[in-house]
Protein backbone atom coordinates (compact mmCIF):
# COMPACT_ATOMS: atom_id res chain seq x y z
CA UNK A 1 0.00 0.00 0.00
CA UNK A 2 2.90 2.15 -0.01
CA UNK A 3 3.86 2.57 -3.31
CA UNK A 4 -0.10 3.64 -4.11
CA UNK A 5 0.62 7.58 -3.41
CA UNK A 6 3.56 7.39 -6.14
CA UNK A 7 1.40 5.67 -8.33
CA UNK A 8 -1.29 8.27 -7.53
CA UNK A 9 1.21 10.92 -8.63
CA UNK A 10 2.58 9.46 -11.62
CA UNK A 11 -1.13 9.12 -12.71
CA UNK A 12 -1.52 12.70 -11.99
CA UNK A 13 1.42 13.21 -14.05
CA UNK A 14 0.55 11.17 -17.23
CA UNK A 15 -2.89 12.96 -17.15
CA UNK A 16 -1.24 16.43 -17.00
CA UNK A 17 1.40 15.53 -19.88
CA UNK A 18 -1.52 13.95 -22.00
CA UNK A 19 -2.41 17.35 -23.41
CA UNK A 20 1.24 17.88 -24.72
CA UNK A 21 0.54 15.59 -27.38
CA UNK A 22 -1.61 18.65 -29.50
CA UNK A 23 1.04 21.32 -29.93
CA UNK A 24 -1.67 23.98 -29.65
CA UNK A 25 -2.19 23.67 -26.57
CA UNK A 26 1.18 24.42 -25.37
CA UNK A 27 0.89 27.76 -26.02
CA UNK A 28 -3.00 28.74 -26.21
CA UNK A 29 -4.90 28.13 -22.84
CA UNK A 30 -8.16 27.51 -24.99
CA UNK A 31 -11.34 28.72 -23.46
CA UNK A 32 -8.50 31.72 -22.09
CA UNK A 33 -10.08 34.74 -23.92
CA UNK A 34 -11.40 37.68 -20.81
CA UNK A 35 -8.41 39.37 -18.84
CA UNK A 36 -9.16 41.28 -15.86
CA UNK A 37 -11.16 43.97 -14.77
CA UNK A 38 -8.83 46.64 -15.28
CA UNK A 39 -8.88 49.95 -13.20
CA UNK A 40 -9.83 51.74 -16.91
CA UNK A 41 -10.92 49.65 -19.75
CA UNK A 42 -7.59 50.61 -21.93
CA UNK A 43 -8.02 49.51 -25.42
CA UNK A 44 -5.24 47.70 -27.15
CA UNK A 45 -8.01 46.98 -30.03
CA UNK A 46 -7.29 51.01 -30.47
CA UNK A 47 -4.01 51.75 -29.90
CA UNK A 48 -1.98 49.67 -31.47
CA UNK A 49 -4.76 48.03 -33.46
CA UNK A 50 -6.33 51.41 -35.09
CA UNK A 51 -3.70 53.90 -34.60
CA UNK A 52 -1.14 51.20 -35.45
CA UNK A 53 0.91 52.23 -32.12
CA UNK A 54 3.88 50.64 -31.78
CA UNK A 55 4.12 48.32 -29.03
CA UNK A 56 7.82 49.76 -27.41
CA UNK A 57 6.24 53.63 -27.60
CA UNK A 58 4.48 52.45 -24.31
CA UNK A 59 6.15 49.06 -22.96
CA UNK A 60 9.48 50.36 -24.23
CA UNK A 61 11.58 48.68 -21.38
CA UNK A 62 10.73 45.38 -23.13
CA UNK A 63 13.98 45.75 -25.12
CA UNK A 64 16.02 47.50 -22.81
CA UNK A 65 15.46 45.60 -19.65
CA UNK A 66 14.61 42.15 -18.13
CA UNK A 67 10.96 43.49 -16.69
CA UNK A 68 8.74 45.27 -19.46
CA UNK A 69 6.96 48.22 -18.35
CA UNK A 70 3.15 49.14 -18.13
CA UNK A 71 2.87 52.63 -19.23
CA UNK A 72 2.95 56.11 -16.66
CA UNK A 73 -0.08 58.00 -16.98
CA UNK A 74 1.99 60.84 -17.87
CA UNK A 75 2.52 58.78 -21.53
CA UNK A 76 -1.40 58.71 -21.93
CA UNK A 77 -2.04 62.27 -21.06
CA UNK A 78 0.44 63.72 -23.75
CA UNK A 79 -2.48 62.67 -26.12
CA UNK A 80 -5.52 62.36 -23.57
CA UNK A 81 -5.44 66.23 -22.35
CA UNK A 82 -6.99 67.20 -25.76
CA UNK A 83 -8.42 63.92 -26.96
CA UNK A 84 -11.37 62.33 -25.89
CA UNK A 85 -11.47 64.26 -22.80
CA UNK A 86 -15.62 63.62 -22.64
CA UNK A 87 -15.38 60.13 -22.58
CA UNK A 88 -15.70 58.33 -18.98
CA UNK A 89 -12.75 56.46 -19.16
CA UNK A 90 -10.55 59.32 -19.95
CA UNK A 91 -11.66 61.02 -17.36
CA UNK A 92 -10.78 58.38 -14.59
CA UNK A 93 -7.77 58.37 -16.42
CA UNK A 94 -7.21 62.43 -16.01
CA UNK A 95 -8.48 61.82 -12.20
CA UNK A 96 -5.44 59.91 -11.60
CA UNK A 97 -3.22 62.20 -13.75
CA UNK A 98 -4.69 65.27 -11.54
CA UNK A 99 -3.99 62.84 -8.23
CA UNK A 100 -0.44 61.90 -9.16
CA UNK A 101 -1.42 58.34 -9.07
CA UNK A 102 -0.90 55.33 -11.62
CA UNK A 103 -3.92 52.76 -12.33
CA UNK A 104 -3.80 50.05 -10.39
CA UNK A 105 -3.31 47.72 -13.40
CA UNK A 106 -3.47 44.02 -12.47
CA UNK A 107 -1.07 41.99 -14.12
CA UNK A 108 -2.08 38.78 -16.51
CA UNK A 109 1.01 37.08 -16.97
CA UNK A 110 3.47 36.13 -13.94
CA UNK A 111 5.88 33.87 -13.41
CA UNK A 112 6.02 31.87 -9.57
CA UNK A 113 9.06 33.28 -7.91
CA UNK A 114 11.83 30.96 -8.46
CA UNK A 115 11.30 31.26 -12.18
CA UNK A 116 14.10 33.79 -14.04
CA UNK A 117 12.61 35.75 -17.61
CA UNK A 118 14.25 38.43 -19.22
CA UNK A 119 12.22 40.46 -21.93
CA UNK A 120 15.40 42.40 -23.37
CA UNK A 121 17.48 38.75 -24.88
CA UNK A 122 13.96 37.23 -26.63
CA UNK A 123 13.28 40.61 -28.58
CA UNK A 124 17.19 41.04 -29.03
CA UNK A 125 16.82 37.75 -30.32
CA UNK A 126 13.95 38.40 -33.38
CA UNK A 127 11.17 37.24 -31.14
CA UNK A 128 7.81 39.19 -31.60
CA UNK A 129 5.68 40.11 -28.82
CA UNK A 130 2.78 38.71 -30.68
CA UNK A 131 4.67 35.03 -29.94
CA UNK A 132 4.40 35.24 -27.10
CA UNK A 133 1.21 37.25 -25.99
CA UNK A 134 -0.96 36.85 -29.34
CA UNK A 135 -2.77 38.82 -31.28
CA UNK A 136 -2.73 41.95 -28.72
CA UNK A 137 -3.59 44.31 -31.43
CA UNK A 138 -7.15 42.22 -31.80
CA UNK A 139 -7.56 42.36 -27.96
CA UNK A 140 -10.58 44.66 -26.27
CA UNK A 141 -9.39 43.73 -23.23
CA UNK A 142 -5.17 41.54 -22.88
CA UNK A 143 -6.01 38.00 -21.64
CA UNK A 144 -3.46 35.40 -20.93
CA UNK A 145 -2.96 33.79 -23.96
CA UNK A 146 0.52 31.37 -23.55
CA UNK A 147 0.48 28.76 -20.89
CA UNK A 148 3.47 30.04 -19.72
CA UNK A 149 4.09 26.56 -18.35
CA UNK A 150 7.46 25.22 -18.03
CA UNK A 151 6.66 23.07 -20.90
CA UNK A 152 6.27 26.02 -23.21
CA UNK A 153 9.45 27.39 -22.56
CA UNK A 154 11.39 24.50 -22.83
CA UNK A 155 9.23 23.65 -26.30
CA UNK A 156 11.01 26.88 -28.24
CA UNK A 157 14.28 26.75 -26.07
CA UNK A 158 14.81 22.72 -27.03
CA UNK A 159 13.98 23.91 -31.12
CA UNK A 160 16.97 26.76 -30.90
CA UNK A 161 19.37 24.80 -28.70
CA UNK A 162 21.78 24.83 -32.23
CA UNK A 163 20.69 29.09 -33.25
CA UNK A 164 23.78 30.10 -35.27
CA UNK A 165 23.07 33.57 -33.71
CA UNK A 166 20.91 33.04 -30.29
CA UNK A 167 21.07 29.83 -29.18
CA UNK A 168 18.27 29.44 -26.45
CA UNK A 169 19.86 26.82 -23.84
CA UNK A 170 17.55 23.70 -21.44
CA UNK A 171 20.26 24.50 -18.44
CA UNK A 172 18.00 24.61 -15.44
CA UNK A 173 19.87 27.71 -13.36
CA UNK A 174 18.91 29.79 -16.54
CA UNK A 175 15.32 29.86 -15.41
CA UNK A 176 15.37 28.64 -11.86
CA UNK A 177 17.27 30.68 -8.80
C1 LIG B 1 -0.72 58.73 -29.57
C2 LIG B 1 -1.88 59.25 -28.85
C3 LIG B 1 -2.47 58.38 -27.74
C4 LIG B 1 -1.83 57.85 -26.63
C5 LIG B 1 -0.36 57.98 -26.24
C6 LIG B 1 -2.85 57.17 -25.86
N1 LIG B 1 -4.07 57.26 -26.50
FE1 LIG B 1 -5.83 56.49 -25.84
N2 LIG B 1 -6.71 56.99 -27.59
C7 LIG B 1 -6.15 57.80 -28.57
C8 LIG B 1 -7.11 57.98 -29.65
C9 LIG B 1 -6.89 58.81 -30.93
C10 LIG B 1 -8.26 57.22 -29.30
C11 LIG B 1 -9.53 57.00 -30.12
C12 LIG B 1 -9.28 55.83 -31.05
C13 LIG B 1 -10.49 55.34 -31.77
O1 LIG B 1 -11.61 55.56 -31.31
O2 LIG B 1 -10.29 54.66 -32.80
C14 LIG B 1 -7.98 56.65 -27.98
C15 LIG B 1 -8.88 55.88 -27.24
C16 LIG B 1 -8.74 55.59 -25.89
C17 LIG B 1 -9.76 55.02 -25.03
C18 LIG B 1 -11.20 54.70 -25.45
C19 LIG B 1 -12.08 55.85 -25.06
C20 LIG B 1 -13.52 55.64 -25.48
O3 LIG B 1 -14.38 55.70 -24.60
O4 LIG B 1 -13.74 55.38 -26.68
C21 LIG B 1 -9.21 54.85 -23.79
C22 LIG B 1 -9.89 54.34 -22.53
C23 LIG B 1 -7.84 55.30 -23.87
N3 LIG B 1 -7.59 55.73 -25.16
C24 LIG B 1 -6.93 55.27 -22.82
C25 LIG B 1 -5.57 55.48 -22.96
C26 LIG B 1 -4.59 55.18 -21.93
C27 LIG B 1 -4.89 54.61 -20.56
C28 LIG B 1 -3.37 55.51 -22.46
C29 LIG B 1 -2.00 55.32 -21.83
C30 LIG B 1 -1.67 53.97 -21.42
C31 LIG B 1 -3.61 56.03 -23.81
N4 LIG B 1 -4.94 55.98 -24.06
C32 LIG B 1 -2.61 56.51 -24.65
C33 LIG B 1 -4.86 58.33 -28.55
C34 LIG B 1 -3.87 58.00 -27.64
C1 LIG C 1 -0.73 53.38 -25.60
C2 LIG C 1 0.07 52.51 -24.79
C3 LIG C 1 0.15 51.02 -25.12
C4 LIG C 1 0.50 50.44 -26.33
C5 LIG C 1 0.86 51.13 -27.65
C6 LIG C 1 0.53 49.02 -26.09
N1 LIG C 1 0.19 48.75 -24.79
FE1 LIG C 1 0.20 46.94 -23.87
N2 LIG C 1 -0.52 47.76 -22.14
C7 LIG C 1 -0.78 49.11 -21.96
C8 LIG C 1 -1.43 49.30 -20.66
C9 LIG C 1 -1.91 50.62 -20.08
C10 LIG C 1 -1.52 48.02 -20.08
C11 LIG C 1 -2.15 47.65 -18.71
C12 LIG C 1 -3.65 47.50 -18.85
C13 LIG C 1 -4.06 46.31 -19.68
O1 LIG C 1 -3.70 45.17 -19.37
O2 LIG C 1 -4.74 46.54 -20.72
C14 LIG C 1 -0.94 47.08 -21.03
C15 LIG C 1 -0.83 45.71 -20.81
C16 LIG C 1 -0.18 44.83 -21.69
C17 LIG C 1 0.11 43.45 -21.40
C18 LIG C 1 -0.22 42.71 -20.10
C19 LIG C 1 0.88 43.03 -19.11
C20 LIG C 1 0.74 42.37 -17.77
O3 LIG C 1 0.78 43.09 -16.77
O4 LIG C 1 0.58 41.14 -17.69
C21 LIG C 1 0.74 42.93 -22.49
C22 LIG C 1 1.26 41.52 -22.65
C23 LIG C 1 0.83 43.99 -23.48
N3 LIG C 1 0.27 45.13 -22.95
C24 LIG C 1 1.37 43.82 -24.73
C25 LIG C 1 1.34 44.80 -25.73
C26 LIG C 1 1.70 44.56 -27.10
C27 LIG C 1 2.20 43.23 -27.64
C28 LIG C 1 1.53 45.73 -27.77
C29 LIG C 1 1.71 45.98 -29.27
C30 LIG C 1 0.95 45.09 -30.15
C31 LIG C 1 1.08 46.72 -26.81
N4 LIG C 1 0.94 46.09 -25.59
C32 LIG C 1 0.86 48.07 -27.05
C33 LIG C 1 -0.46 50.13 -22.84
C34 LIG C 1 -0.05 49.95 -24.16
C1 LIG D 1 9.48 34.71 -25.29
C2 LIG D 1 8.18 35.17 -24.86
C3 LIG D 1 7.91 36.66 -24.73
C4 LIG D 1 8.14 37.65 -25.66
C5 LIG D 1 8.77 37.55 -27.04
C6 LIG D 1 7.64 38.87 -25.05
N1 LIG D 1 7.14 38.62 -23.80
FE1 LIG D 1 6.24 39.94 -22.54
N2 LIG D 1 6.11 38.51 -21.07
C7 LIG D 1 6.50 37.19 -21.23
C8 LIG D 1 6.44 36.52 -19.94
C9 LIG D 1 6.80 35.07 -19.69
C10 LIG D 1 5.99 37.48 -19.00
C11 LIG D 1 5.82 37.29 -17.48
C12 LIG D 1 7.16 37.69 -16.84
C13 LIG D 1 7.24 37.56 -15.34
O1 LIG D 1 6.24 37.42 -14.65
O2 LIG D 1 8.40 37.60 -14.82
C14 LIG D 1 5.76 38.72 -19.75
C15 LIG D 1 5.31 39.91 -19.19
C16 LIG D 1 5.07 41.09 -19.93
C17 LIG D 1 4.56 42.33 -19.38
C18 LIG D 1 4.21 42.59 -17.92
C19 LIG D 1 5.42 43.19 -17.20
C20 LIG D 1 6.51 42.19 -16.93
O3 LIG D 1 7.61 42.30 -17.52
O4 LIG D 1 6.30 41.26 -16.13
C21 LIG D 1 4.46 43.22 -20.43
C22 LIG D 1 3.97 44.65 -20.37
C23 LIG D 1 4.96 42.55 -21.62
N3 LIG D 1 5.32 41.25 -21.28
C24 LIG D 1 5.04 43.13 -22.87
C25 LIG D 1 5.77 42.60 -23.95
C26 LIG D 1 6.04 43.32 -25.19
C27 LIG D 1 5.54 44.72 -25.53
C28 LIG D 1 6.81 42.49 -25.97
C29 LIG D 1 7.43 42.77 -27.33
C30 LIG D 1 8.29 43.96 -27.41
C31 LIG D 1 6.98 41.23 -25.22
N4 LIG D 1 6.35 41.35 -24.01
C32 LIG D 1 7.66 40.12 -25.68
C33 LIG D 1 6.90 36.60 -22.41
C34 LIG D 1 7.28 37.27 -23.56
C1 LIG E 1 9.31 31.35 -28.76
C2 LIG E 1 10.59 30.95 -28.20
C3 LIG E 1 10.86 31.12 -26.73
C4 LIG E 1 10.00 30.98 -25.66
C5 LIG E 1 8.51 30.66 -25.69
C6 LIG E 1 10.78 31.19 -24.47
N1 LIG E 1 12.08 31.47 -24.80
FE1 LIG E 1 13.59 31.93 -23.47
N2 LIG E 1 14.88 32.21 -25.03
C7 LIG E 1 14.57 32.00 -26.36
C8 LIG E 1 15.76 32.28 -27.15
C9 LIG E 1 15.87 32.17 -28.68
C10 LIG E 1 16.79 32.65 -26.23
C11 LIG E 1 18.26 32.98 -26.56
C12 LIG E 1 18.46 34.45 -26.63
C13 LIG E 1 19.95 34.78 -26.76
O1 LIG E 1 20.75 33.91 -27.13
O2 LIG E 1 20.28 35.93 -26.49
C14 LIG E 1 16.18 32.62 -24.91
C15 LIG E 1 16.85 32.96 -23.73
C16 LIG E 1 16.30 32.92 -22.47
C17 LIG E 1 16.99 33.35 -21.26
C18 LIG E 1 18.39 33.95 -21.18
C19 LIG E 1 19.38 32.84 -21.21
C20 LIG E 1 20.76 33.24 -20.77
O3 LIG E 1 21.70 32.61 -21.28
O4 LIG E 1 20.91 34.11 -19.91
C21 LIG E 1 16.14 33.08 -20.21
C22 LIG E 1 16.40 33.33 -18.73
C23 LIG E 1 14.93 32.52 -20.77
N3 LIG E 1 15.08 32.45 -22.15
C24 LIG E 1 13.84 32.12 -20.03
C25 LIG E 1 12.62 31.73 -20.58
C26 LIG E 1 11.45 31.37 -19.79
C27 LIG E 1 11.41 31.33 -18.28
C28 LIG E 1 10.46 31.11 -20.68
C29 LIG E 1 9.03 30.74 -20.40
C30 LIG E 1 8.30 31.52 -19.39
C31 LIG E 1 11.00 31.29 -22.02
N4 LIG E 1 12.31 31.64 -21.92
C32 LIG E 1 10.26 31.11 -23.18
C33 LIG E 1 13.37 31.62 -26.88
C34 LIG E 1 12.18 31.42 -26.17
C1 LIG F 1 13.37 27.83 -20.32
C2 LIG F 1 13.10 27.98 -18.91
C3 LIG F 1 13.14 26.80 -17.99
C4 LIG F 1 14.12 25.84 -17.93
C5 LIG F 1 15.38 25.69 -18.80
C6 LIG F 1 13.77 24.97 -16.83
N1 LIG F 1 12.60 25.40 -16.25
FE1 LIG F 1 11.63 24.54 -14.63
N2 LIG F 1 10.09 25.87 -14.80
C7 LIG F 1 10.04 26.89 -15.72
C8 LIG F 1 8.80 27.61 -15.53
C9 LIG F 1 8.31 28.80 -16.33
C10 LIG F 1 8.14 27.00 -14.44
C11 LIG F 1 6.82 27.46 -13.78
C12 LIG F 1 5.61 26.98 -14.51
C13 LIG F 1 5.34 25.53 -14.26
O1 LIG F 1 5.26 25.13 -13.08
O2 LIG F 1 5.22 24.78 -15.26
C14 LIG F 1 8.97 25.89 -14.01
C15 LIG F 1 8.65 25.01 -12.97
C16 LIG F 1 9.51 24.04 -12.50
C17 LIG F 1 9.21 23.16 -11.39
C18 LIG F 1 7.90 23.12 -10.63
C19 LIG F 1 7.99 23.92 -9.40
C20 LIG F 1 6.60 23.97 -8.74
O3 LIG F 1 6.30 25.01 -8.18
O4 LIG F 1 5.85 23.00 -8.82
C21 LIG F 1 10.30 22.36 -11.20
C22 LIG F 1 10.50 21.28 -10.13
C23 LIG F 1 11.28 22.70 -12.22
N3 LIG F 1 10.75 23.73 -12.99
C24 LIG F 1 12.51 22.10 -12.37
C25 LIG F 1 13.37 22.30 -13.45
C26 LIG F 1 14.60 21.52 -13.71
C27 LIG F 1 15.11 20.40 -12.81
C28 LIG F 1 15.15 22.01 -14.86
C29 LIG F 1 16.40 21.53 -15.61
C30 LIG F 1 16.32 20.17 -16.10
C31 LIG F 1 14.29 23.10 -15.31
N4 LIG F 1 13.23 23.23 -14.43
C32 LIG F 1 14.53 23.88 -16.43
C33 LIG F 1 11.00 27.21 -16.67
C34 LIG F 1 12.16 26.49 -16.93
Amino acid sequence: MKRLPALVVLAAAVVLAAPIASPQSFSVELGHTTGPEQPIHFPHVKHPGALRMNCLYCHYAAEKSEVANIPAVSICIGCHKMALTDRPEIQKLTAYWNAGREPPWIHVYTLPDHVKFNHMRHVKAGLACQTCHGPVQTMQVVYRYSSLKMGWCIECHRARLKDPLYPATMDCFVCHH
